[in-house]
């Protein structure tokens, strides 16, 4: 039962997307475990850009089947627009390919309106979220209040149980939040039932279905959305996501064992970019931080907001691997750092003078913690055209190779680009390399 997990080990848009679509040319099955519409995947194949948000990076790739986890919120009519935009870009989509789990839960519009309710009346306390409504569908799902997919199934006891939540969440929003914002149920109803004629036959048992592919030794990848600096549990809180994103997220998302998980693929970038609010040690307010967003192409997918950059931060990748038992490490975007005269890593945290064993609970103890850096000679030569590890600048290897040995865990994938090809391999990656033909 070869099984493969890839996390995002930062703050999200490491480039896994890219990376999942890279690793399974040979991988039978893709799931997401997590997350909703607030991941954005963007990914290139012959220069095409294809930007996904609900439908597993693996769907490019003609034999794999794509599942979407119970643990998944699910915003409808953003999964409709997305097989219609894939299936009007000729990939094929159906549900012998896509397959959603009955358990997994809606996001309706009262959950999207009740972010932006709550995001517009914190002011500066914003949490800085994509407002696309993840946090209150699952809190929806925690109060047992939530409408699952295969609520479709039945309409007539959904359309009472909508207008129950739909009343209470409309008294939310107008009482307590003080919005003007309202859902309308009429609405709401008439685009439920637009969307259900079209994903009622996608929607199955997906837990089984994984169970069945791995006893059959078939090739799985889960495939994270978010980073573990965003989980709910163990990240930066608050300023985090409403979904656990770390590798053990994959059996409760996914429903399976976890004895099921044999490899996880941490991924991160080879600086640092955060996008919203919340602590960022390392972040660089100047001309570098600019050079960073700039070159990095470093604009959210989903929100278009410009994501803060920073040195790459190995204190909170000691962390992400721990929390995660990484197997191995990807550096993405690593062309983005040639250039660069000189070339820091923060390698200890420092609060009022004393040395931190781990990233602190509190935001507010994080904000003011003191990183303490490395520094490395840049490298000038471009990346274009590499192939073989030991064809990468040897600056960039020095750089790569300290960071394994600080972090304790092997940096196995490197990617400087965008399209497939600028995605190279460590001999070390001889597990990962079983997901590509
Ligand atoms: P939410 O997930 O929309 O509730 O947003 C909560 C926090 O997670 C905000 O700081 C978002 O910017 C961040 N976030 C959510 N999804 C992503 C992502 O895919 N990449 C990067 N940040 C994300």
């Amino acid at each position: 039962m070869p099984s493969l997990v890839v996390i995002g080990a930062q703050w999200g848009d490491e480039g896994k997307g890219k990376l999942v679509d890279y690793l399974t040319s040979n991988a039978d099955v893709v799931a997401r475990f997590q997350g909703g519409n607030n991941a954005g995947h963007t990914l290139v194949v012959d220069g095409v850009k294809t930007k996904l948000s609900l439908v597993p990076s693996g769907i490019l790739r003609p034999n794999t089947r794509c599942v979407i986890g119970a643990g998944v919120v699910v915003d409808p009519e953003v999964l409709l627009n997305e097989i219609r935009m894939l299936q009007e870009a000729g990939v094929d989509v159906n549900p012998s390919r896509l397959v959603l789990d009955r358990n997994a839960h809606l996001i309706l519009d009262y959950h999207r309106l009740i972010d932006q309710a709550r995001e517009d009346a914190r002011g500066d306390r914003k949490i800085g979220t994509t407002r696309s409504g993840i946090g209150p569908a699952y809190e929806d799902r925690a109060s047992r209040t939530g409408i699952r997919l295969a609520e479709l199934n039945s309409m007539e006891e959904l359309r009472e149980k909508l207008a129950e939540n739909m009343k209470q969440r409309n008294l939310y929003l107008a009482r307590v939040l003080e919005s003007e914002l309202q859902a309308n149920f009429e609405e709401q109803w008439a685009k439920l039932e637009r969307v259900r004629s079209v994903i009622l036959p996608y929607i199955g048992n997906a837990s089984l279905l994984l169970y069945n592919a791995l006893e059959h030794e078939e090739k799985v990848v889960f495939e994270g959305a978010q980073g573990t600096l965003l989980d709910q549990t163990f990240g930066t809180f608050p300023y985090v996501t409403s979904s656990n994103t770390i590798a053990g997220a994959v059996s409760t998302g996914c429903g399976i064992g976890p004895g099921s998980i044999d490899h996880v693929l941490g991924v991160a970038k080879a600086y640092t970019t955060r996008v919203g609010q919340g602590p960022f040690p390392t972040e660089l307010r100047d001309q570098v931080g600019q050079y960073l967003a700039e070159k990095g192409a470093e604009f959210g997918t989903v929100t278009g907001r410009q994501r803060r950059c920073g040195w790459f931060d190995a204190v909170a990748m000691r962390r992400a691997v721990r929390l995660s038992g990484v197997n191995a490490l990807a550096i993405t975007k690593l062309d983005v750092l040639c250039g660069l005269e000189k070339i820091k890593i923060c390698i200890k945290y420092k609060l009022n003078g004393q040395e931190l064993e781990d990233v602190p609970a509190l935001a507010s103890e994080l904000e003011k913690v003191e990183p303490e850096y490395i520094e490395f000679d840049g490298w000038q030569d471009t990346l274009e055209g590499v192939t073989k590890w030991h064809h990468l600048p040897v600056n960039a290897r020095f750089y790569l190779s300290t960071i394994s040995e600080i972090i304790g865990c092997p940096v196995t994938i490197v990617s400087f680009g965008a399209e497939r090809e600028s995605t190279i391999f460590s001999s070390g990656a001889s597990y990962v390399k079983n997901f590509v033909k």
